[in-house]
């Protein structure tokens, strides 16, 4: 669909001045943007994939603090890189994250590739990233469409479609690309973004100081709380595990998931699912059984965590387990008092057992 095709057209090249003076004025101080140097807005762009600003900025601080060349992250074990990512999320993005770094270094010498198909060979880097870090890094023109562009221009075009379907994603693309200027890129990214993470919000858009509100389809229309159209709320499943909080000497059990599976390398006191139609009690006794450790069984309540395709609903024991048995540690299992256990990397569904065993202490 050409622009002029819209309910009410205007020339893209309208766009970039307002959203740049805007800018100007009211763009936000975050840390990513007192460098530019590409591994730190790497990170940024991979770590605010999916996550608010707020809860980027402390991981962010830390993991420079750690690895403050790309060099280091690479040089570093994946589960020091997973440990700093816990309680983040979407772990895919830690493990991309260091396989990204080990190929900066081991095919570019240590420094990011300048360009788009270089960019978006590193693995995790999609289209939208690398355009993201092509303008904010070396102030090139890159296109960018994450979720907060996306709504920008869902209600700028009054774009009536579902945005996920592919004739709408292309149609998305063509307009970022139709707005975003040659001339200073870097500050062009860092405003379509605000603008939708502060002002463009998902409810209750703040229209009143937006600067493309005079060009909003979406406003003239009255549309700019029904767009984007949302997705039909799909019932999301829910999965029933059981936990064993296994407590000897003070200590308590945890393990660490394998590497390739969902939640990989990430810690959890010992977990099984429970399929329709079992008692948990039973799951969990016979949890018990399989790890040979004897002890008096005692339901200690629940905790429930969403994903993206289900909610979890975690049934937690406590086992009183004799000390006088003797018990194993090996690298993927060990027995961790309180403070061990607040420093470990246990994904977040097990930090809240970790919380609701500390309330009930
Ligand atoms: N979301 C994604 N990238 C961003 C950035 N550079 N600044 C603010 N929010 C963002």
């Amino acid at each position: 669909m050409p622009l002029t095709d819209q309910f009410r057209p205007f020339d893209p090249s309208a766009i970039a001045p307002l959203l740049l003076a805007w800018y100007g004025r009211a763009g936000r101080e975050l840390p990513w943007r007192q460098t530019r140097d590409p591994y730190r807005i790497w990170l940024s762009e991979v770590m605010l994939q999916q996550t608010g600003v707020d809860t980027v900025i402390p991981y962010y601080l830390k993991f420079l603090d750690r690895f403050p060349m790309v060099a280091d992250l690479a040089a570093a074990e994946l589960d020091a890189v997973i440990a700093l990512w816990a309680g983040l999320g979407y772990y895919s993005r830690a493990r991309n994250l260091h396989a990204a770094a080990c190929r900066v270094v081991a095919d570019h010498g240590g420094s990011f590739p300048a360009d788009l198909s270089g960019l978006q060979f590193l693995p995790g880097v999609g289209r939208s990233t690398a355009g993201a870090i092509l303008a904010i890094a070396f102030d090139r023109k890159g296109v960018i469409l994450d979720g907060n562009v996306r709504r920008v221009l869902c209600r700028l075009f009054a774009l009536e479609q579902d945005p996920r379907s592919a004739a709408a994603e292309k149609q998305l693309w063509r307009w970022a690309e139709a707005l975003t200027p040659e001339s200073r890129p870097h500050d062009y990214a860092q405003a379509i973004m605000d603008l939708g993470a502060t002002v463009c919000t998902p409810r209750q858009p703040k229209c009143p100081v937006c600067p493309l509100a005079v060009l909003c389809q979406a406003q003239a229309r009255g549309l700019q709380h029904e767009l984007p159209r949302s997705r039909q709320k799909k019932t999301v499943p829910v999965q029933t595990q059981v936990t064993l909080l296994l407590e000897r000497d003070g200590r308590l059990l945890v393990r660490k998931r394998p590497l390739d599976g969902m939640l990989g390398g990430l810690w959890e006191f010992p977990t099984a699912l429970v399929v329709a139609g079992q008692d948990p009690a039973a799951v969990a006794r016979s949890l018990l059984a399989e790890l040979g450790l004897p002890g008096d069984m005692r339901e200690a309540g629940a905790v429930r965590h969403a994903y993206s395709h289900f909610k979890l609903d975690l049934r937690c024991y406590r086992v009183v387990v004799d000390d006088r048995l003797q018990v194993a540690e090996s690298g993927e299992s060990r027995w961790l008092e309180m403070a061990g256990l607040e420093r470990l990397a246990l994904h977040g569904a097990h930090k809240k057992v970790l919380a609701l065993l500390a309330s009930n202490r």
